[in-house]
């Protein structure tokens, strides 16, 4: 699984080493900069130094495998899993994972992970002022079935602030992790919601320099999802490259 076409690099090993085939970044236009101003924090986190081209080898691709057997079906319904039901609007998301060709990607591990209802996420680090909430850790996961598609259950998360700039506050939003075969072939990406007036303001949503592409990031609302007296539903196809790719981040970082 990867976000670029296949390059150069299939030459790295040493004379008459087995190398499988890895790919180069996608050019400019889909992706966010590894360096963008406005999103303060980028500054201490980009690399300043070329990069260093691992090869993909036999070892890195097959091993260790994502097997279906640790993934339960509750590990995607981020709601059921404690006392008591979280606080907030609930929410189905469901999506297909998609090649360059629009074929299925079957057995992809997708993680997510997201703020509550409040805009607070369960993690240390997060102090923002706003209430826990002791039934949402906001993590999930599920492997895609033999159509590519995927479906989580969860809260609609909250908008958070996060000092990047004057009044700065994060559109809502879920984080995405795809693995393909192997730890190695991992691409993340944030799925936003529709009409959402902070857009405009945030500097992540506005790293992706194609018009096209971030709107890529956000999800459909689907009636034909929502679920009656239950919750609503948002579509999320994922593409992992060609013309109609979703945006990848590049180091994994996030806010
Ligand atoms: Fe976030």
């Amino acid at each position: 699984m990867v976000a670029g076409e296949a390059g150069e690099a299939d030459k790295v090993g040493e004379p008459g080493e087995f190398v499988l085939p890895r790919y180069m970044r996608p050019g400019p236009g889909n992706h966010p900069p590894l360096d963008f101003a406005p999103y303060k924090a980028t500054k201490g986190r980009y690399p300043t130094k070329p990069l260093v081209l691992l090869p993909h080898r036999l070892t890195e691709v097959t091993g260790p495998l994502l097997g279906d057997g640790l993934i339960s079906m509750q590990d995607a319904d981020l709601t059921t899993r404690y006392a008591g039901e979280p606080v907030g609007q609930r929410i189905i998301v469901f999506g297909r994972v998609l090649d360059s060709g629009g074929r299925p990607v079957p057995g992809t591990l997708i993680e997510i992970w997201q703020a509550n209802a409040a805009g607070r996420y369960a993690h240390r680090v997060d102090d923002h002022p706003a209430p826990l909430d002791p039934n949402f850790d906001g993590a999930g996961r599920c492997l895609t079935d033999s159509l590519g598609r995927y479906r989580f259950v969860t809260i609609k998360p909250g908008a958070y602030p996060w000092q990047n700039h004057l009044n700065a506050w994060r559109p809502q939003h879920i984080h995405f992790s795809l693995f393909g075969r192997a730890f190695t072939q991992r691409l993340i990406t944030q799925m936003y919601f529709p009409g959402d007036p902070l857009f405009a303001q945030d500097p992540i949503f506005n790293s992706v320099p194609d018009p096209k592409a971030r709107e890529r990031m956000i999800c459909a609302f689907d009636l034909a999802l929502t679920e009656p007296e239950w919750a609503l539903g948002y579509r999320f196809d994922i593409v992992l490259r060609g013309p109609a790719a979703s945006v990848f981040e590049a180091d994994g970082g996030h806010q």
